[in-house]
């Protein structure tokens, strides 16, 4: 087996087993960027909307009452099956789920007027190649908006975050940097705009809970946050609760082609 599929399996396997605690995450269900999100897609009401990496589908049941239809695309089928949950609870007709990869997407060219998705990019190996598919399916003009937690410029940071992240969930790739996204963007005819920065605040406890972490990688975090320089401390607001992280959404306007 190729690592990038060992890699996907991994993201399938950690999500398949914990999807249900994600349909009733705090973190997930609310949050200030979902509705910011929304606002800045100045959407009519007869728009196709693809939710890429979906996972219990509260981004797409946020945008179903705004648009004609929302696709909530994964490729953990009990993801799938929590969204179909959340739809019948809130009385929303017009999701329909999808089985897929975010880097192959199953759909033709031109098939989507946005593409939304949140919390799911930092499971990417190939962010680009995910960027270019949503081009491929967007139509003339179509937009792009993402929204998830971002790395720092300033390398101890980085890898202080990404270390912690790692730990607590062995299928994360990577928190990518403003920069980076920046540079995926161009690569893929995007044109970036920071539309929204804020931060989310992880209680230590739910957070590893939610994703089963095995305890002696709670202690190995617990250890990290111990040795952390003060500019790691300041940069994740560490305190005896849990972090911060920084986080953005990012909208993305497709150039002509
Ligand atoms: C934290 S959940 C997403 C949360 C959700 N978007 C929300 O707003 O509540 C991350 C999801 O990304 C999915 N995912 C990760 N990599 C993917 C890929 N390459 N293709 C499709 N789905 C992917 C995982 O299966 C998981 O369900």
């Amino acid at each position: 087996m190729s690592r990038e599929s060992d890699l996907k399996g991994a993201v399938q396997e950690q999500f398949g087993r914990v999807a249900a605690k994600y349909l009733t995450s705090a973190v997930h269900a609310q949050g200030e960027d979902l509705p910011v999100m929304v606002d800045c897609a100045n959407l009519r009401g007869d728009e196709r909307v693809l939710d890429a990496g979906c996972g219990a589908g509260h981004t797409a049941a946020s945008f179903a009452p705004y648009a004609a239809e929302v696709v909530a695309l994964d490729f953990t089928a009990s993801m799938l099956r929590q969204v179909e949950v959340l739809a019948d609870d809130r009385g929303l007709t017009n999701i329909t789920t999808r089985l897929g990869d975010v880097e192959n997407l199953p759909f033709p060219n031109s098939a989507f007027d946005l593409v939304v998705s949140r919390y799911s990019a930092h499971h990417w190996a190939r962010p680009g190649k995910a960027l270019s598919e949503f081009r491929r399916v967007l139509k003339e003009g179509g937009r792009f908006i993402l929204s998830d937690v971002l790395g720092f410029g300033d390398p101890v940071c980085d890898t202080y975050l990404n270390a912690i992240e790692v730990l607590r969930d062995p299928s994360h790739v990577r928190d990518y940097t403003l920069e980076e996204w920046s540079n995926r963007f161009a690569g893929a005819g995007f044109n970036l705009e920071v539309v929204f920065p804020y931060r989310i605040f992880l209680h230590f406890d739910e957070w590893t809970e939610r994703m089963e972490t095995p305890a002696v990688n709670r202690a190995a975090i617990r250890a990290l946050y111990n040795a952390s320089p003060e500019e790691v401390r300041e940069a994740l607001q560490i305190d005896d609760e849990g972090h911060s992280f920084q986080c953005a959404v990012l909208r993305g306007t497709s150039s002509p082609r």
